[in-house]
């Protein structure tokens, strides 16, 4: 199948690489051109514009945000534009619930097909193959590219025909996710200031989790690469802000949702935006006063 390929950053150069790889064509654009370069060299075709990777007739995007989506849509060089008349473009980004519900409206207007595919796993997974993806879109659309998604990993959940309904399932299980990584930060700092290791802890809660995702998080947090982010700390503020709209939309109270957006925008106040998002664990420490202990013990320089 032709494919174009709209951002090429942590998540999206990989999965562009996986359809690459399975066979199909890719055209691909990215704001920073350079990015390219390296899909190119794997054989992707270098699209001059949103447009001209639309002309594909599907198109992914594997944008920032809702505004970075936006921004690629409008005018003669936009997505919009290029998209023939019964082409599909399809949002892999994690995207707020009423800008999907907009999306949906804006390719209607035009006689085109929109389908909602937020993905579960971060970048490394992305490099395997291994993404979940979460679909909805109207069925036929969701036929015609749903070869596209077995080149991204194993499983496609569809959770229904209204596109933004695959967004609200991707928020909600970042959610999850997220306030995990809150309390296994509370508890990693809370342990050790009893006197136990936080590694001897993690070898517990694997052992009765016996789940991918906490050990990996345990990992993550344990490491302390926070300087080499593969979900960067601004993304998942935009995240833990886009549940609480869905919040407020459906009127569903989120107290730790709100608890987690204190803690995320504290951390965008000390400057780490461009962190990884595992950083929340320097903010769980400096509240309880481990921070330059901490820091200095894993030979990181303490900020
Ligand atoms: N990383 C993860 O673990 C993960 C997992 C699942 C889902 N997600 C979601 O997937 C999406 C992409 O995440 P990522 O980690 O790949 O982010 P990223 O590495 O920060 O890449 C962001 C991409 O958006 C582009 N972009 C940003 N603002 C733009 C604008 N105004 N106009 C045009 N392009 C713009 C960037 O272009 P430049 O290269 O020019 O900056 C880049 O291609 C996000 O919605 C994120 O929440 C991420």
């Amino acid at each position: 199948m032709e494919v174009g390929f709209v951002g090429l950053g942590n998540m999206g150069l990989p999965m562009a690489r996986n359809l690459l790889r399975a066979g199909h064509r890719v055209r691909a654009w990215n704001r920073t051109p350079e990015r390219v370069e390296a899909l190119v060299a794997d054989g992707a075709q270098r699209a001059a514009s949103p447009a001209e990777a639309a002309g594909a007739g599907v198109v992914f995007t594997m944008l920032a945000d809702d505004a970075a989506t936006l921004a690629v849509l409008g005018g003669p060089d936009g997505l919009l534009a290029g998209l023939p008349k019964g082409g599909i473009h399809v949002a892999a980004s994690t995207l707020g619930v009423p800008f999907s519900r907009r999306l949906a409206e804006l390719h209607r207007e035009r006689g085109q097909q929109y389908v909602a595919a937020p993905v579960f796993g971060r970048p490394a997974v992305a490099e395997q193959g291994g993404l979940r993806v979460v679909v909805a879109g109207p069925v036929e659309a969701v036929e015609r590219v749903r070869p596209l998604f077995r080149a991204l990993g194993p499983e496609v959940f569809v959770v229904g025909d209204a596109a933004y309904l695959a967004h609200a399932v991707k928020l909600a299980g970042n959610f999850v996710m997220t306030s995990m990584m809150e309390a296994l930060c509370e508890s990693l700092v809370l342990v050790e200031k009893t006197g136990v290791e936080r590694e001897r802890f993690a070898e517990v809660l694997n052992a009765i989790f016996r789940s991918p995702l906490v050990e990996s998080y345990c990992g993550l947090l344990l490491e302390r690469r926070f300087e080499q982010p593969a979900f960067r700390f601004r993304l998942g503020l935009k995240d833990i802000r886009l549940v609480l709209e869905t919040a407020d939309e459906t009127t569903t109270p989120l107290p730790l949702a709100d608890l987690i957006r204190q803690h995320a925008l504290e951390g965008m106040a000390r400057g780490m935006g461009e962190l990884d998002f595992t950083a929340l664990l320097r903010i769980v420490e400096a509240h309880a006063g481990v921070d330059g202990r901490t820091e200095a013990a894993q030979g990181e320089p303490p900020r």
